[in-house]
């Protein structure tokens, strides 16, 4: 692939981290995650975050990322947090970044990938297949309407998305 930015948005659990590493390591891409860089900025996790500010806090973090990020990347892929493109100017933000690639799996691969998961605090206390059910169905569309690309996950290997990712944005280059 040549100089293009990837972006990886999906929900939680859908491998955006994993694929992200796996391009840096085999397919020459630097790589950034933006829970990563807000947890460095802010000095505490996304968890200590939600506790002591709240989500619209956080929010305003990513949105904030988003911006800073815009123009400063070359050949990396962008792991976005998974509620990050819910904001219609992080989704306008994120076109201009790069191409957009929606990595879609299916809520019952999302729930064995989740379960006793301790670091994301929209999953915490209550039935995590019902939190799963109900925040997909809420952004499943918002995934798709912001992606320039749309793969699916379940069962397959990185490498495999990889090609995946690769043949389509031929068609889009
Ligand atoms: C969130 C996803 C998390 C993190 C935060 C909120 C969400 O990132 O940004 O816990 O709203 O879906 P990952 O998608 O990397 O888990």
């Amino acid at each position: 692939m040549n100089k293009v930015n990837i972006i990886l948005i999906g929900f939680m659990g859908s491998g955006k981290s994993s694929l992200g590493k796996w391009m840096s390591a085999n397919a020459g891409f630097g790589f950034l995650d933006t829970d990563e860089y807000i947890e460095e900025k802010e000095k505490r996790t996304i968890n200590e975050i939600f506790a002591a500010d709240g989500e619209e806090y956080f929010r305003n973090l990513e949105t904030g990322t988003v911006r800073e990020l815009t123009g400063e990347l070359e050949n990396t892929v962008i792991s976005v947090g998974g509620g990050l493109p819910i904001r219609e100017e992080n989704q306008v933000n994120l076109k201009k970044l790069g191409k957009v690639i929606y990595l879609r799996a299916k809520p019952e691969t999302l729930i064995e990938r989740l379960k006793g998961d301790e670091s994301r605090p929209l999953l915490k206390g209550g039935n995590l297949e019902d939190k799963i059910n109900s925040l997909m169905s809420a952004r499943s569309e918002i995934y798709e309407k912001a992606a320039d690309i749309i793969v699916d996950t379940d069962g397959l290997t990185l490498e495999y998305i990889y090609n995946d990712i690769e043949n389509k944005l031929i068609t889009l280059l």
